[in-house]
């Protein structure tokens, strides 16, 4: 039986001192609940935020991680400096990623692999663009994005990995797959770590949906047999509406 697993992207915003009392609140609120629960605040604010969680059930990931231990690579964080301030979950491959700063899927599958060769957890996030899935294309990028970015990764090291399934156009537009829809997607994702993986792995793989979750379509959303959580972006900024999604994807 996969858990259920709700993660809030914080994406830019928040800065540490407002990011450590909202996080606390967060942690605070859910101490008793039985889903597991992420939120990957900004690099600046992981040391307030994780300090701020500790003792909780609270997960804290961030956002993106270099792919190599140390060195000449201006601007970039390592698994290693994560895992120093007790940072054991990175988000790989987010579509603005992709979108705004050139990831490629061969980019995004070295970051996969040296992550989870660092004991990390790693949601690795794919999903088409309005554009690729109105010119029937969905399936193919959804095979290259998880043929591509998991290759190399071991039967065993799939325990590491959560898959995202954000379809880009639903991303703070408002716009939601529906639920079916999304239903399928996730269906699809599951028949391709299948055959790479195995059945075994394919049914334990926690495959989460992402794009404009809200209080009002997560019920439905997460009652879908392959959707097993959220990444939520805009709705998991504030207190209320991220904690109604938490409680109403209860399945
Ligand atoms: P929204 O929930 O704001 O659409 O963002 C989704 C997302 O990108 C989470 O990673």
């Amino acid at each position: 039986m996969r858990e259920l697993y709700i993660a809030g992207n914080w994406k830019m915003n928040y800065k540490p001192g407002e990011a450590a009392v909202f996080a606390k609140q967060i942690a605070d609120a859910v101490k008793n609940l039985k889903v597991k629960v992420m939120i990957a605040p900004p690099f600046v604010c992981l040391p307030a935020v994780t300090e701020a969680v500790k003792g909780s059930n609270v997960i804290v990931a961030a956002q993106n991680v270099n792919d190599h231990a140390s060195g000449a690579y201006t601007g970039e964080i390592s698994c290693d400096m994560l895992k120093d301030i007790g940072v054991n979950t990175v988000i790989v491959g987010h579509s603005e990623r992709r979108q705004y700063y050139g990831e490629t899927n061969e980019f995004i599958n070295k970051k996969v692999l040296f992550a989870i060769e660092n004991e990390m957890d790693v949601i690795l996030c794919v999903g088409e663009t309005l554009e690729e899935r109105d010119s029937g294309r969905l399936e193919k990028v959804l095979a290259d994005q998880i043929n591509i970015g998991l290759s190399g990764v071991s039967e065993n090291q799939m325990e590491k990995i959560t898959v995202a399934y954000e379809p880009v156009w639903a991303i703070g537009t408002g716009k939601t797959a529906t639920p079916s829809d999304a239903d399928s997607a996730h269906a699809y994702i599951r028949s391709l770590i299948a055959e790479k993986f195995g059945k075994t792995v394919a049914e334990n793989t926690i495959i989460q949906y992402g794009g404009s979750v809200k209080p009002a379509n997560a019920k439905e959303l997460m009652a879908c047999s392959n959707i097993d959580g959220a990444l939520v972006g805009g709705a998991s900024l504030t207190l209320e509406p991220f904690l109604s999604i938490i409680n109403a994807s209860k399945k």
